[in-house]
């Protein structure tokens, strides 16, 4: 049990509720000094999972897929899905697959004491061809696999369809609702008026919504960047498992299956990172994109301090679009709505913990109303 397990507390209840400040203790203890630290994963049956200080992020872009692989990680995980649910109710009625499974240990051991008795070790790669009992175990693998095969690939094809869907859905509609609750924070009044303001100017501007219209949104592109700096959904970013032994430059081994990620939300509250970084500042970015690269520092951008869409070759090939999106949704809300929350206090709820997720409160209301604006302009056409 982990020390920040209070008494009596269960593993899975002081992930859920703690995690937060465990990964922070985790953070400010060994990753800001560059060591790495590791976890218990949260899927139990499955080895510690290690967190990496930034210095390795380099080479663990640079390692090939065949040593740290991103998708043999999420592999990880569903392998011991389907082996929790390969109790397949559809194999379970078929007698071909109970017969073969029930004589597999009588078969093969019977053709290895049959093969050492009578065959001398230089013969022994032949019996496969002629001798029966081990042609025996080789059909019955063969027709094994044959029945496993449909099944295996309809639920593989179900969780790559799967996988798709939580990287594209979830994400994006987690991180949406997450800036819309600072938008309608009252602390932000100010800066919700200058982003209406830079809207309709850009909309004057363009007359539509093009990829180009949304790029000239820079002020709504900061404030999205530093909601998701202080709200962030989620806490690890580019994370991969190691297919073999990996050892990095500086001598830190991992061993085979070791499933290693980033500390996402440690250093986006780091004063050597972000200068005041408890404060909301709306235009943060925007002032860094001014002093220095405009095309650095948005919300989709990717550096050493910005993994919101994780890192390297397997980076979200999506960013550009879900970005688009996102503020094409919150132009939306913002010219055709009042919004508030439905309570007395009108700032945003506490994020919601849930094994190594951090989501937006699921559980808060908000009012919509029309804007007048839109109700008059809708009755004069
Ligand atoms: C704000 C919304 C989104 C966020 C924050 C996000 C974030 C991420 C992250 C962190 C990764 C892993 C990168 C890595 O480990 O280096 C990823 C991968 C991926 N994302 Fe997104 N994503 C978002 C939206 C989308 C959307 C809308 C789509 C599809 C339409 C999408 C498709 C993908 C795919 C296919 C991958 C896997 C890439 C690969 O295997 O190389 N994502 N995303």
């Amino acid at each position: 049990m982990p020390d920040w397990c209070r008494r009596g507390e269960t593993f899975h209840r002081a992930l859920r509720h703690r995690q937060r400040d465990s990964l922070q203790i985790g953070y400010e203890r060994y990753l800001k000094h560059g060591q790495a630290f590791k976890m218990r994963n949260y899927i139990e049956e499955l080895p510690p999972q290690v967190y990496l200080p930034l210095k390795y992020l380099d080479e663990v872009k640079s390692a090939p897929q065949g040593k740290l692989s991103f998708p043999y990680f999420s592999r990880c995980q569903r392998y011991w899905l389907t082996a929790k649910t390969l109790g397949a109710a559809e194999l379970s009625r078929n007698d071909e697959w109970l017969g073969i499974t029930i004589g597999v240990t009588q078969t093969s051991m019977a053709a290895a004491h049959a093969l050492r008795a009578s065959w001398p070790w230089w013969t022994r790669w032949l019996a496969r061809y002629v001798f029966p009992p081990v042609k025996k175990v080789l059909a019955d693998r063969a027709r094994a696999a044959e029945i496993l095969r449909p099944i295996l690939e309809e639920r593989l094809l179900a969780q790559n369809q799967l996988f798709y869907a939580m990287a594209a859905i979830h994400s994006s509609t987690a991180i949406l609702l997450s800036i819309l609750y600072d938008l309608i924070d009252e602390r932000h009044e100010h800066a919700k008026a200058d982003l209406v303001g830079e809207i309709e100017q850009v909309h004057k501007e363009f007359g539509s919504w093009s990829r180009q219209a949304a790029s000239k949104l820079v002020k709504l592109d900061s404030f999205m960047k530093e909601s998701q700096r202080i709200h962030y959904v989620g806490h690890a970013r580019v994370t991969r498992a190691a297919q073999v032994p990996f050892t990095f430059n500086d001598g830190l081994h991992l061993p085979k299956g070791t499933m290693i990620q980033l500390l996402h939300s440690g250093f986006q509250q780091d004063p050597d990172f972000f200068e005041d970084p408890e404060t909301f500042d709306p235009w943060r970015f925007l002032e860094k994109r001014q002093e220095g690269d405009p095309n650095r520092f948005q919300f989709a951008s990717l550096s050493e301090a910005e993994t919101t869409f994780g890192a390297g070759f397997h980076a979200c090939p999506k960013r550009n679009y879900a970005t688009d999106i996102i503020k094409l949704v919150l132009v939306h809300l913002l010219t055709n709505y009042d919004i508030k929350y439905d309570s007395d206090t009108q700032r945003r709820p506490p994020q919601m913990a849930h094994d190594s997720a951090t989501l937006p409160s699921l559980a808060t209301s908000i009012l919509y109303r029309e804007k007048v604006s839109r109700v008059q302009s809708s009755k004069s056409v």
